[in-house]
């Protein structure tokens, strides 16, 4: 298959490139990146003699169409990800989530391409903290924040293009992943490289949120299937049932990296701050046959800890801009 993969230099991206390589070695893989502060070449350092990069925005139409016009499926991860970031400047997010899938939908159209669309939970708004609901695949869309808004608006371009258009495109929503190459922006790396760095690790709030925790490649093997097996016009709900409170996620890293499990700050809480997140994946593992393979939540977090005290030579030359932008927001 001739892969097109948007926003491959990203945390999720990247990672599905190099597992692609290595397990479909048959695939040509050409990734469309604007290499914005998320991006980075060196998460492709790994594969870069099996991958062409293209760097340049999914918003611009004459470069999607020639791209889309050589490939036989497209693979699109790019979006502007970050809640907090969304909270401070909207602008990006309409642009790269919205406008991009647009133009994406466009291309994918006119050249009759597949398309795997990657989405998010957060498109459902949130649930009850106590309760046991689960989002489904009929949950009706209620985002919270500009970012879950700009994803719940790309989601829905691409259910009107499958209906309008014909066009051949499936959908995933996904919960909150972890592991190697995620920016230290986001809630576990940040906690992990703080101790790394010296810092106290923070906990927005009370830290009761919830959110339903999965492996990255266990994202992206149920995507590879989806991509394989799906039924087109289907939305997929990702999830490996792991839901757990902030707190507890951020004392299991303390114990884990051998610190007090006490020793943190609680900062100002973020505004509109989404309750809980739970998936259902009920149907992608009874139609798909999918499960994930990490289930062992200590054992992925330990791992993912001694990745980025491996690599500091990716993450550290982001984190003292991170670490001052939190800083001016009192987080
Ligand atoms: P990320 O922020 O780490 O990476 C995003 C990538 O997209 C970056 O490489 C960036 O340079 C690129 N990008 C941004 N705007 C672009 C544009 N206009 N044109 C081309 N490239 C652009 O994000 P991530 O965490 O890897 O998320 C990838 C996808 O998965 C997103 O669509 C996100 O909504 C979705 N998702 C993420 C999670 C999660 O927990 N991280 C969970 C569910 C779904
Ligand atoms: O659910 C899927 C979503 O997960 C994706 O669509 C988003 O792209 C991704 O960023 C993630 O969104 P969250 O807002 O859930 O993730 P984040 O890592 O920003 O925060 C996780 C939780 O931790 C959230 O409740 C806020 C809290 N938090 C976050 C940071 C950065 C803290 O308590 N302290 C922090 O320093």
């Amino acid at each position: 298959m001739r892969l097109l993969v948007t926003g491959g230099a990203g945390f999720i991206g990247a990672n599905f490139v190099q597992s692609t390589v290595r397990e479909h070695p048959e695939d040509e893989i050409t990734v469309l990146d604007a290499l914005t502060y998320a991006g980075s070449r060196t998460a492709l350092a790994p594969v870069e003699d099996a991958v062409e990069l293209v760097e340049g925005d999914v918003a611009d139409a004459a470069l999607v169409d020639k791209l889309v016009s050589a490939c036989d499926a497209v693979v699109h991860f790019a979006a502007e990800t970050h809640v907090d970031n969304a909270l401070s400047d909207p602008s990006p997010f309409l642009h790269s989530n919205v406008m991009g899938t647009f133009t994406l939908l466009e291309a994918v159209r006119k050249h009759g391409v597949r398309l795997h669309h990657i989405s998010t939970d957060e498109v459902y708004g949130d649930l009850d903290l106590d309760g046991s609901e689960r989002f489904t695949e009929t949950t009706p869309y209620n985002p919270s924040s500009p970012y879950s808004a700009s994803k719940a608006g790309a989601d829905m371009l691409v259910r009107a293009w499958v209906r309008s258009y014909g066009v051949r495109a499936t959908i995933s929503n996904c919960s909150n992943n972890f592991g190697p190459y995620q920016h230290v922006e986001k809630f576990i790396p940040r906690q992990v490289t703080n101790i790394l760095t010296g810092r106290r690790p923070k906990l927005y709030g009370t830290g009761a949120n919830v959110r339903d925790w999965i492996h990255v490649d266990d994202h992206n093997s149920a995507v590879r299937r989806i991509l394989d097996q799906g039924g087109m016009g289907r939305t997929y709900l990702i999830g490996a049932s792991n839901e757990r409170s902030n707190i507890t996620v951020l004392q299991a890293i303390l114990r884990l990296m051998g610190r007090d499990p006490d020793d943190f700050d609680h900062v100002t809480d973020r505004a509109g701050h989404d309750l809980r997140y739970a998936i259902d994946p009920t149907v992608l593992r009874d139609e798909l046959g999918w499960t994930p393979a990490h289930t062992d939540f200590d054992d992925a977090l330990r791992a993912t800890i001694d990745w980025y005290r491996d690599n500091p030579q990716w993450w550290s030359p982001l984190k003292d801009a991170v670490e001052d932008r939190y800083a001016k927001r009192g987080q």
